[in-house]
């Protein structure tokens, strides 16, 4: 029978693809242009097994303490508590909401900082709306920041090409950025990283008023 977990599968996914290259350029481009040295708390949505999380937090948020995951598939959150236990974020300290985001029913003190990594673009529309708004209203604190990274079909990458030759078109990046400036979010860094054949990134900050 073919393993169908999701966890396996996307980690054997991701050893084809070169987007950790990707991914590391835009965190070095964005590092060179913010700091979030102040974070203290952060709730990331869809973390997986956390990897890429795990390595934003090493690079851009020094000082973090918190960190909460709202993860629904079971084998991921194994994995990223195994991470977390290895060591992988010390000083750190992990909870994990096993649940969907449509599901969630937030967090006990908001938070500094929110990460949505590869994970906005499964959301639908109508859940996203809804879900920028809670962010605003109960999930961040007043000074919070947003952090999203996503694939962006303004500069077609493989990936995405394929997705679409497949049927599978997927929201794109300027769509959820046009949702949160309408949930009166503002845009503080928009940044594309470097574009390979297969990959492209956008990872970009934005901020609460
Ligand atoms: C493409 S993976 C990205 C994982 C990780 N952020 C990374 O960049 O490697 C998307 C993740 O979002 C999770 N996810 C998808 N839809 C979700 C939802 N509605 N609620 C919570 N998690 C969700 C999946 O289980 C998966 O772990």
């Amino acid at each position: 029978m073919a393993d169908l977990s999701y966890h396996r599968l996307y980690t054997a996914f991701r050893k084809h693809d070169d987007y950790d290259v990707v991914f590391r350029s835009a965190l070095e481009a964005v590092a060179d242009k913010m700091d979030f040295s102040w974070v203290k708390s952060c709730l990331a949505f869809g973390p997986g097994s956390g990897e890429r999380e795990m390595e934003f937090v090493r690079r851009l948020m020094p000082n973090l303490r918190s960190f909460i995951a709202v993860e629904q598939d079971y084998e991921s959150i194994e994995a990223l508590r195994t991470n977390f236990e290895e060591g992988r974020l010390l000083g750190v300290e992990l909870s994990v909401v096993e649940t969907c985001l449509e599901s969630f029913s937030g967090v006990d003190s908001a938070v500094d900082a929110v990460l949505f990594i590869s994970m906005l673009c499964n959301i639908h529309t109508t859940n996203r709306r809804a879900l920028f708004q809670q962010l605003k209203r109960r999930y961040m604190n007043s000074v919070g920041v947003v952090i999203v990274a996503e694939n962006s079909r303004t500069t077609p990458s493989g990936y995405l090409m394929i997705m679409e030759r497949l049927g599978k078109m997927r929201d794109d990046y300027e769509l959820m950025e046009k949702e949160m400036l309408e949930a009166g979010f503002r845009v503080v860094l928009s940044r594309i990283s470097r574009t390979s054949p297969v990959q492209t990134t956008t990872l970009l900050s934005l901020s609460s008023y």
